[in-house]
């Protein structure tokens, strides 16, 4: 069940690794200098995340607006690679704790960007919306606007979200034991076509 979009996962680690090829000459240039502005630091986030933190293609997340307590989670988990990563792992080792506490600011100063996902299958959003509000919305509120340490679903990249669904079932990222409990009734009750759905849906929410 951890395995729907395998295939493509190797392709679009390469992607953003090209990226972070172009992204290393910030990177280096920051480390040189003492005492790096948050703007220069942020500069070698939007190599990938794009210049109002809503990455580019749809593997890539949008990161503005999130609580700075859920950005810092982030950072931290991909730091110890208790949240698996293609890239970030990476780069997160790269910057101080004071430093990450400065670009959650940053970032979470900035609206969520919702851009448009011509990717996402119009057909799954209605029935997707119905198996949200019964698997996910207890936690995800607001349509997945917000929630307390949850992250944002809505208007999130599809792609990414499909590949943290996957790191979920797997057991490769970690989750809490009532999230786990809704994954496997979601997956007894509609298979990965339910997953799917409401990943389309929450894709779609402006
Ligand atoms: C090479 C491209 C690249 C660069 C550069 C990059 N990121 Fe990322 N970022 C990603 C990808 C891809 C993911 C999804 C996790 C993964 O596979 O690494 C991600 C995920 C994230 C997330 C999780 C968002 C969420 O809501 O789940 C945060 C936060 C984040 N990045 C912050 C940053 C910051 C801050 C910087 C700059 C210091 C940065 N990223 C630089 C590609 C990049
Ligand atoms: C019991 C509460 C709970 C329920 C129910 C729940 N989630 Fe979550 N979800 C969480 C928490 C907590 C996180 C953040 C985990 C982390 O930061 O590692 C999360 C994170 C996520 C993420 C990753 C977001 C990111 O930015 O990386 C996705 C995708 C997701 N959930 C999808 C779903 C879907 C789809 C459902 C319904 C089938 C669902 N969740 C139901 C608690 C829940």
């Amino acid at each position: 069940m951890g395995t729907r979009h395998k295939g493509l996962r190797p392709l679009a680690a390469a992607l953003v690794l090209g990226c972070v090829a172009m992204a290393t000459p910030a990177l280096a240039q920051s480390d040189d200098m003492a005492d790096p502005t948050v703007e220069v630091m942020a500069g070698a986030c939007t190599f990938c995340h794009g210049t109002d933190g809503n990455g580019i293609g749809a593997a890539i997340p949008s990161i503005t607006g999130l609580p700075s307590d859920q950005f810092i989670y982030m950072m931290e988990t991909y730091q110890d690679d208790s949240n698996p990563s293609t890239v970030m792992g990476r780069i997160a080792r790269g910057y101080s704790e004071s430093q990450i506490e400065d670009l959650a600011v940053y970032f979470g100063d900035k609206p969520f960007e919702r851009p448009a996902q011509p990717w996402i299958d119009e057909t799954m959003i209605a029935e997707g919306k119905e198996l949200a509000a019964e698997y996910c919305e207890s936690c995800h509120e607001n349509e997945g606007r917000d929630g307390e340490g949850v992250g944002i679903l809505a208007g999130q990249k599809l792609q990414y979200m499909r590949f943290s669904v996957d790191d979920f079932l797997s057991g490769a990222r970690e989750m809490e034991r009532r999230q786990a409990r809704k994954f496997r009734d979601l997956m007894e009750d509609h298979g990965d076509e339910g997953f799917e759905k409401i990943l389309n849906y929450y894709a779609s929410v402006k």
